[in-house]
């Protein structure tokens, strides 16, 4: 079947003019709900709440606050590399790449790759993709700084649009993953992930994945427990949301926000910390939760990575390491693959 037909079968496109248009699938997967998520996560021994449901409005504010606080190092490193990229990443690039983004980002960092791709393109295309709608707001805003930019958003999962873009046309693509999203996966996850990408990728696409290094403990410690307490804001905000979105009755001040190190799985735990004895009723998720003193709810894991590693992972998801590029304390990772 024609690959165009087969696109307006599956997916809905919405044309918001010339530059800007939308590709949403036509019928939603079935897909677990939040008071379905929350009641298998919470309604057993080691009680957990998947980190992508930090991100209600709220918490997307609150996280665009930690990527300003001092010691939250990752955005400011990885826009630091990017700002030193220009030419490095060119070399890689001719006028035939189109720029896709596994998440429509934080449109900083979007900018300084744009604008690397106006210097040796006229017309650029640029492909975000992204479960949430928020998607439309950010292209919106791009559109008024770039005018000749054509975006294409496809609203859906990271496996459903890189489907998509498989099947689309046979331009080249640069597929971008930034701000270390990668390491709120668990390392087998992380592994299938890659192995994704690399099975819809042409052999001259490129991919550049933006990774966090591990470090002095002390220095990823403050970087997830800062001293205005915004990142436990953060953290504590997933029971707001709990509490609207699913009628429950969680007291924010019965618990505390904890980020540990652990050296040995190199990662930073996020934990919320019920302070007494506890039983929270959640409504909608049919759930009498009850918690103990010092009982933790596990909320985040986010990984480092030695270099030696990032090359070892690639090499087993089938890459080949074009270039790495350091920032200067050696904290933060962009490394360029192709297929092998
Ligand atoms: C968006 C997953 C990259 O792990 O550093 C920041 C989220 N959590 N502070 C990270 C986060 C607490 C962030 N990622």
């Amino acid at each position: 079947m024609n690959e165009t037909i087969q696109h307006s079968l599956t997916y809905k496109k919405y044309v918001i003019d010339d530059n800007l248009r939308y590709f949403k699938p036509h019928s939603t997967k079935i897909e677990k709900t939040f008071a379905d998520e929350i009641f298998s996560s919470l309604n057993r021994d080691s009680k957990y709440i998947n980190p992508k449901f930090f991100y209600d409005k709220r918490g997307s504010s609150l996280f665009e606050k930690i990527c300003d606080l001092p010691e939250y190092y990752p955005t400011r490193t990885e826009i630091e590399i990017l700002k030193n990229l220009k030419s490095d990443l060119s070399q890689f690039l001719d006028d035939s790449f189109r720029l896709v983004e596994l998440g429509s980002g934080s449109s900083t960092k979007t900018r300084l790759i744009l604008d690397i791709f106006a210097k040796i393109q006229s017309s650029i295309e640029y492909f975000p993709i992204d479960i949430s709608e928020i998607l439309t707001e950010s292209s919106e805003l791009l559109q008024r700084d770039y005018p000749d930019l054509e975006i294409t958003g496809i609203i859906d999962t990271y496996e459903g649009g890189l489907e998509f873009i498989e099947k689309y046309d046979d331009k080249k693509n640069l597929i971008i993953f930034l701000g270390s999203s990668f390491g709120n996966f668990t390392p087998k996850e992380g592994k299938i992930f890659l192995q994704k990408i690399n099975s819809i990728m042409k052999n001259e696409d490129l991919f550049l994945i933006g990774l966090d290094l591990v470090k002095d403990k002390k220095i990823l410690e403050d970087a997830y427990d800062d001293a205005q307490g915004i990142t436990a804001q953060f953290n504590l905000n997933v029971l707001s949301r709990i509490n609207d979105e699913l009628d429950a009755d969680f007291v924010l001040n019965d618990f505390k926000h904890i980020a540990k190190y652990n050296e040995k799985d190199q990662r930073v735990e996020m934990y919320l910390k019920s302070l007494v004895n506890q039983s929270i009723i959640i409504s909608k998720a049919n759930l009498s939760l009850k918690l103990t003193e010092g009982e933790l709810i596990h909320t985040e894991h986010s990984h480092k990575y030695e270099i030696s590693q990032i090359k070892e992972l690639m090499d087993e998801t089938g890459f080949n390491i074009k270039q790495n590029w350091l920032d200067v304390n050696n904290h933060y990772a962009l490394t360029l693959v192709s297929k092998k």
